[in-house]
């Protein structure tokens, strides 16, 4: 229960699903955790839990959308636990979905906003802080959904999904040498809030379920699990990966 020991991460998208579940864990693996998203509520009551569990944890609420808010997040870092060591850029979007011949411009650019832009933001501030102490782990919350899978109606999550993995693979090839490492993880589906808002009918999970060769969806605290393993020394010689956490969703064909 310590592979986190002495260790300080940032966690954006926390107030709920995979970020929560993350957030809650690595705190109980011993790290201190600066937890964000735009919910002021759900943050707050995350924190409280985590201090009650006797853990250690601060907020910040706020839009990824904005390169202040990226700073801020590592400033509080820094101020209230003395360094980053980790940072898991999680918040995301399904964004504008339909058909693609009726996507608006804005619809496509929010969710490049929010799911690429906003990642390439924070990992800047984050791998500057960093480079202080020459290590680190960024991980970034892609999808196999433009990946080893893509079905219609998706094509903004997908682009802006996908570009994370050129991200990872430039950024771990960039700063590598430092010794600090930059994943991406590609979750199957996972029920969230997310989840659930794209799979509203019986019909639709059903669909989604058969996709995975285990022939279930993930709970966040699975996601939560192999995020950890990415930021832990126990992916030491991990970096530049796309690593799928897909229930054999990429290998399933019936
Ligand atoms: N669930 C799945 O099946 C699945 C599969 C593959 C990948 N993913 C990815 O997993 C990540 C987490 O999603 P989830 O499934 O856990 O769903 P979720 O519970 O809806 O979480 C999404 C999180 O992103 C935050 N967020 C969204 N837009 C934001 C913005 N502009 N600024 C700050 N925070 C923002 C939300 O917080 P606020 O609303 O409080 O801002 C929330 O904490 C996403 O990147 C998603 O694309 C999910």
């Amino acid at each position: 229960m310590d592979r986190l020991s002495g260790k300080t991460a940032i966690i954006t998208g926390a107030s709920s699903g995979i970020g929560r579940a993350t957030a809650k864990l690595f705190a109980a693996e011993g790290a201190s955790v600066v937890v964000g998203a735009r919910r002021q509520t759900e943050l707050d009551s995350l924190v409280s839990e985590i201090e009650a569990d006797g853990g250690k944890a601060v907020d910040l609420a706020g839009d990824v959308r904005s390169e202040d808010y990226a700073k801020a997040l590592v400033e509080l870092a820094v101020q209230r636990f003395g360094r980053l060591d980790i940072a898991f850029n999680n918040a995301g979007t399904l964004g504008e979905a339909g058909p693609s011949t009726g996507v608006s411009e804005t619809g496509f650019a929010e969710a490049l906003a929010i799911n690429l832009t906003a990642s390439f933001l924070g990992a800047k501030h984050q791998i500057a802080a960093m480079q202080k102490h020459g290590a680190g782990s960024v991980i970034f919350t892609s999808t196999f959904v433009g990946h080893s899978f893509a079905f219609p109606g998706v094509a903004a999550y997908a682009a802006s999904k996908s570009g994370l993995i050129g991200l990872t693979q430039a950024l771990a090839a960039e700063f590598g040498p430092q010794g600090i490492r930059v994943n991406a993880v590609l979750p199957g589906a996972v029920d969230t809030d997310m989840y659930r808002e794209m799979n509203d009918t019986p019909g639709k999970t059903a669909f989604v379920t058969n996709l995975h060769a285990l022939k279930r969806v993930a709970s966040p605290e699975e996601l939560a699990r192999s995020v950890l393993y990415l930021a832990s020394d126990d992916s030491s010689f991990v970096t530049g990966t796309a690593s799928l956490v897909d229930g054999g969703a990429s290998i399933t064909r019936t």
